[in-house]
């Protein structure tokens, strides 16, 4: 059934087709004839009319407007480049709803042959199979982007689509078709590979700085029955050789259980590859050396069980890495390949319990790490001398869950010189002091909901340039006088809900301080709290707005985001001593405390202006330099040192031994 589909430029067909989009996704495929012929738009006068089959619905539109847009453009905007994003041209879009073999079958020959996009959904029931040859698209060699959809659905890859830019394959599977060609004569990643982790460098040497994959060929190879049957599996295993334009390839929820390199051999072109959701349990050596450009990779809400740095080996321009929700118990200076580019990732909801030092030495560029899980607790500590963190001196921000440490020491964040937003959450008794010395760029600092108790007055020690400090929701019954000293910048405080009976005052001096949340605490009133301001404690910071200063026509002139702060009188810290009745009403009302003295400036000297309990870990060179404590020694590394150093850090760790290396056989002539 042949028939005319909709064109439209204006933004009434815009929206007009994507109600009828909609609509049709929701109710049964209707007959095409319901989509009526719409008039072309006379502003658009270019424009072809689309032929377009029944069970289809056409679209010519801008790119972006187009609801592929939204994970063709998703991965980019995560490692923030938009220079493609803005695709000039109408793309001619066929969406179609198929429910059976017959009704592919009836439809694929009346598909416009100049189509550019294709979003094919099955919807019909899971036992009746669809089956769509790759083949069978080949004549629309316009095609830019494909997307295939529906459990039940499943692409036979028989000849490659060398044509496509953009692939998303969600919940169909994936199969080859005996006669698909596979590289013949390809050149295979070697052994050669020259980057090893410390550890492994025997006799030590030279940290080695050539990374880049070598090639050998593997042409002349001698094959044994072995690895002739594992050929023979593999050609079973889908392979996207030839699709030498591919940019953007998703399989996602496809039941992938097994990579392979071949797979993605030849994608010189692709820049994004989302493996989510399927099951794989391990990267098999050099898995990506086909795809050596890639800048985002995905393989969240997998199975692995492992990392070794050969997987991930050549990824030399990757940008973000996504592991999250995986099984990954161990992360050591085994586990990851240089990845000289990475600004972020992501290993969040894997079971790590430690991070072993070296880990992060190939991560010397990554900006944003996040990780923790609530299969298993993260212990952070210190390895001797060195930190679980060395070596992420780029690092911005980094976003610790379900943290599980009696003290966090002095050392166990050194190398993060460059933090500026950290985060922490489970469960961690202490802060001890100079925790955090080092991180001379740090503005947010939120340790909330982690049942601290106890805190060195000289915890944030070295901080200076703090701005939010949250330590909501913990256990502690004692601030520590001098705690802020260093914190001239803070503009909010929180620390609602904990078991603080008194404050210092000097809370209420910090020069450019906005919020200082105090409610949840059994607050013993008394004149003291004198100096507390309501406009202080009675605050939140709403949501951020954008407040432009418009010209004349209302058009805006310029414009800043800001975040009001909003009276909210629900905060207002109560006394537990005066039946929970506010603390300024009992200031006010039933304390009589006479007039207000004068606050002394902030003193600059540490020592001697603090009379009150003493803090629990104090200082021994308290009256040394202060820039002295503010800057740790840094950690140059050198390889012959680190070696032995960090083998004797392993041997003492018995209790959680080393990772044997994984017996990987290297078997690169397939
Ligand atoms: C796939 O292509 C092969 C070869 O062209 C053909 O024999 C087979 O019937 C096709 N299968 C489907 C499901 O279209
Ligand atoms: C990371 O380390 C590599 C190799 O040691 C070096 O070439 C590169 O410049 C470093 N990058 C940064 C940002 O320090
Ligand atoms: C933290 O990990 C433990 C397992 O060690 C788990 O029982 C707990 O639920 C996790 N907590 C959170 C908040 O996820
Ligand atoms: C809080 O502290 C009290 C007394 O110091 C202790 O009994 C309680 O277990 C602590 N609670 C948590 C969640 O750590």
């Amino acid at each position: 059934m042949k028939m005319r589909g909709i064109v439209q430029g204006s933004s009434n067909g815009a929206i007009g087709c994507k109600m009828l989009l909609i609509f049709l996704m929701v109710t049964k495929p209707i007959h095409g004839s319901a989509l009526g012929n719409v008039l072309r738009p006379e502003s658009e006068p270019n424009l072809e009319v689309l032929t377009c089959p029944g069970k289809c619905v056409c679209q010519l539109e801008a790119f972006n407007e187009l609801p592929i847009a939204r994970w063709v453009n998703h991965m980019a905007r995560d490692y923030g480049d938009d220079s493609f994003l803005q695709q000039p041209t109408h793309t001619k879009l066929a969406t179609c709803l198929v429910q059976s073999q017959d009704e592919w079958q009836e439809l694929r020959d009346y598909l416009p042959t100049d189509l550019q996009a294709l979003i094919l959904l099955y919807t019909g029931n899971v036992e009746n199979q669809l089956a769509v040859n790759t083949s069978s698209l080949r004549p629309l060699n316009q095609l830019r982007t494909l997307e295939i959809r529906g459990t039940g659905a499943t692409l036979i890859i028989d000849d490659p689509l060398e044509f496509l830019q953009y692939a998303n394959f969600e919940h169909i599977r994936l199969q080859a078709s005996d006669r698909l060609q596979r590289p013949k004569f390809s050149k295979l990643p070697s052994d050669d590979y020259e980057y090893k982790p410390p550890s492994e460098l025997l006799p030590p040497s030279e940290y080695s700085t050539k990374y880049p994959l070598q090639f050998e060929d593997a042409a002349s190879d001698i094959v044994t029955y072995e690895q002739h049957m594992q050929r023979l599996k593999q050609t079973r295993m889908p392979s996207f050789f030839g699709w030498g334009r591919l940019e953007v390839l998703r399989i996602v929820g496809c039941k992938l259980d097994k990579l392979h390199w071949q797979m993605f051999d030849g994608l010189t072109q692709l820049r994004d590859l989302n493996l989510e959701r399927n099951s794989i349990e391990e990267l098999p050596p050099f898995a990506f050396s086909g795809a050596l450009q890639l800048k985002s990779l995905s393989l969240a809400h997998n199975s692995l069980r492992r990392l070794h740095y050969l997987g991930l080996a050549g990824l030399l321009q990757l940008e973000t890495l996504n592991l999250a929700d995986n099984r990954l118990e161990r992360l050591s200076e085994l586990s990851f390949p240089p990845l000289p580019k990475l600004q972020k990732a992501d290993l969040r909801s894997n079971p790590v319990r430690y991070i072993l030092p070296g880990t992060f030495w190939v991560m010397n560029d990554t900006r944003e790490l996040r990780m923790g899980s609530d299969q298993a607790a993260l212990d952070l500590r210190t390895w001797f001398i060195y930190g679980q963190f060395d070596s992420l001196n780029e690092l911005r921000t980094l976003i610790l869950g379900n943290v599980s440490t009696e003290t966090l020491e002095q050392g166990v964040f050194k190398g993060l010189y460059r933090l500026e937003f950290l985060k922490l959450r489970g469960k961690i008794h202490s802060l001890q002091f100079d925790v955090f010395a080092g991180m001379e760029h740090l503005r947010e600092l939120d340790i909330s909901q982690c049942g601290v108790s106890e805190l060195s007055m000289d915890a944030f020690m070295g901080v200076k340039r703090l701005k939010f400090l949250s330590l909501s929701h913990n256990n502690l019954t004692n601030i520590p006088h001098g705690l802020l000293d260093d914190q001239q910048r803070l503009e909010e405080v929180q620390l609602q809900g904990n078991q603080l009976k008194t404050l210092p005052t000097s809370f209420f001096r910090l020069p450019l301080v906005r919020v200082i949340r105090l409610d949840q605490n059994p607050w013993q009133c008394s004149c003291q709290m004198q100096y507390w301001k309501p406009y202080l404690t009675n605050v939140v910071r709403g949501p951020i707005v954008k407040r432009c200063v418009k010209d004349i026509n209302g058009d805006p002139l310029s414009c800043r985001h800001e975040a009001p702060y909003e009276t909210d009188r629900s905060l207002v810290p109560r006394c537990s001593n005066y039946n929970g009745r506010s603390v300024y009403y009992v200031l006010r009302k039933q304390l009589h405390c006479g007039d207000i003295q004068i606050l002394q400036p902030p003193s600059h000297n540490r020592i001697g202006t603090r009379g009150l309990p003493l803090p629990h870990w104090r200082k021994v060179e308290l009256h040394e330099e202060q820039s002295k404590k503010a800057t740790p020694r840094k950690i140059t590394h050198k390889p012959t040192k680190q070696r032995n150093t960090l083998q004797f850090v392993l041997r003492q760790q018995n209790q959680q031994p080393h990772p044997e290396p994984l017996e990987l056989e290297m078997s690169n002539e397939i």
